[in-house]
């Protein structure tokens, strides 16, 4: 795991478009796939605030995922591993690496939305349902996601 750099942006995109297409896909309706991955863009995979830590997993030096958490707010953004390089533990290691930094900072708690067909995946790494909930895109196109926890402190 590393910090992003600039120069991955359109590696990321393209990793990023891919996950939610394919992975997403099983999960959502077309339409909410393309209201998802509208707007994205390479030269957003920089870290908004000094707050925020977008991290990249590589493998033999290819990128095969990224996780981004924001620290101020105790909140992981995103978690997105590469449709061919699901199921090796890649994701597992950079909820870790995310949940590593979010204690460096002091938080005793994170919270994330995961998408309907990622909920499985944050249980196995601890996380609990809060509730079930919807997130609005800028297009105003809406998407049911869940709201989940994890304890920090024990
Ligand atoms: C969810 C995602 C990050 C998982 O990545 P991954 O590299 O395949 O996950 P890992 O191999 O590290 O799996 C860790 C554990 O979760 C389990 N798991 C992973 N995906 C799962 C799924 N869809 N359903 C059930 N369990 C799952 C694995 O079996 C493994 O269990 P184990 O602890 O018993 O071995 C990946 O599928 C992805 O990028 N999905 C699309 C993007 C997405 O929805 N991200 C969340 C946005 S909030």
């Amino acid at each position: 795991m590393r910090d992003v750099r600039d120069s991955d942006g359109e590696l990321l995109f393209e990793l990023h478009i891919a996950s939610i297409q394919t992975l997403c896909a099983r999960s959502y309706t077309s339409e909410q796939i393309a209201a998802w991955t509208e707007g994205k863009r390479p030269e957003l995979y920089r870290p908004p605030a000094p707050d925020h830590f977008i991290r990249v997993a590589e493998r033999n030096g290819q990128l095969v995922g990224f996780g981004h958490v924001a620290v101020g707010r105790g909140v992981i953004v995103a978690v997105y591993v590469h449709p061919d390089h699901i199921g090796f533990g890649y994701g597992r290691i950079i909820v870790d690496d995310l949940l590593h930094l979010a204690r460096q900072h002091g938080l005793t708690e994170v919270t994330l939305h995961s998408s309907l067909n990622a909920e499985a995946f944050y249980a196995r790494c601890g996380f609990s349902r809060v509730e079930l909930t919807t997130h609005r895109f800028r297009s105003g196109k809406e998407v049911s996601c869940v709201l989940m926890r994890l304890s920090l402190t024990t």
